[in-house]
């Protein structure tokens, strides 16, 4: 599986690509919100870290307003993926931008419906958001399935992006089921390195090689 960081914070970006399990990164509006440098700039310099796909957001609603800024992202680097809201609108500019050759994550996915008409219409990567699904007590594991089946059934090449991770069970659990990525906020990501037993046990190692005569 793919592991994508959750996140439009460079030093994260660069920390977690220094680990060597970095494939990807998706940011959204609120994530560029909490970052000081002007949104290109950041996307740009962010494309220069991490090679895999990184996706940027388009904020437009009409069709033809999504189609003048995704090419307009996807001319900041070559690794662009234009993220778009699913709907009609973002439905008919995602069929456009695919015949032109440029990777759309369809974004915002909480129904395996919206998953089979984003594939359809040619998005490379489709992101439902578990953590949001869980949170009004429904089960966003049980999306992934749903949609692992579908594109399975028809051999769609649309990849899955696991997103709206809020814990390390959701990047187990996406893992076994299959999915081709999730995309993990940088403290899930820590938190999934970590374990108690791992500092214990290291701590006793420390202490006992202390008494190892040398
Ligand atoms: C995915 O592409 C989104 O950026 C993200 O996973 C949303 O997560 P949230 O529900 O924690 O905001």
């Amino acid at each position: 599986m793919k592991l994508f960081l959750d996140s439009a914070n460079l030093e994260e970006i660069r920390e977690v690509a220094g680990w060597g399990v970095l494939d990807g990164v998706t940011t959204n509006p609120s994530l560029c919100s909490k970052e000081n440098a002007s949104f290109e700039d950041n996307i740009r310099a962010i494309c220069a870290v991490c090679p895999g796909p990184v996706s940027a957001e388009c904020v437009s609603l009409e069709a033809d307003e999504i189609l003048v800024e995704a090419r307009g992202l996807a001319r900041l680097a070559p690794n662009i993926a234009v993220k778009i809201p699913v709907g009609l609108e973002g439905l008919k500019a995602t069929k456009a931008l695919h015949a032109e050759g440029i990777a759309v994550n369809m974004t915002l996915i909480f129904s395996a419906g919206q998953a089979l008409l984003a594939a359809k219409a040619g998005a490379r990567f489709v992101s439902p958001f578990i953590g949001r699904l869980d949170d009004v007590s429904e089960d966003g594991m049980a999306l992934i399935e749903e949609i692992a089946q579908i594109f399975e059934n028809y051999r769609f090449e649309t990849e899955i992006i696991v997103a709206s991770v809020r814990h390390p069970r959701h990047v187990i659990e996406a893992a076994r089921i299959g999915a081709d990525i999730a995309t993990v906020p940088y403290g899930v990501m820590e938190k999934l390195v970590r374990h108690p037993l791992t500092d214990l046990g290291i701590e006793r190692f420390l202490a006992d090689w202390r008494k190892v005569k040398k």
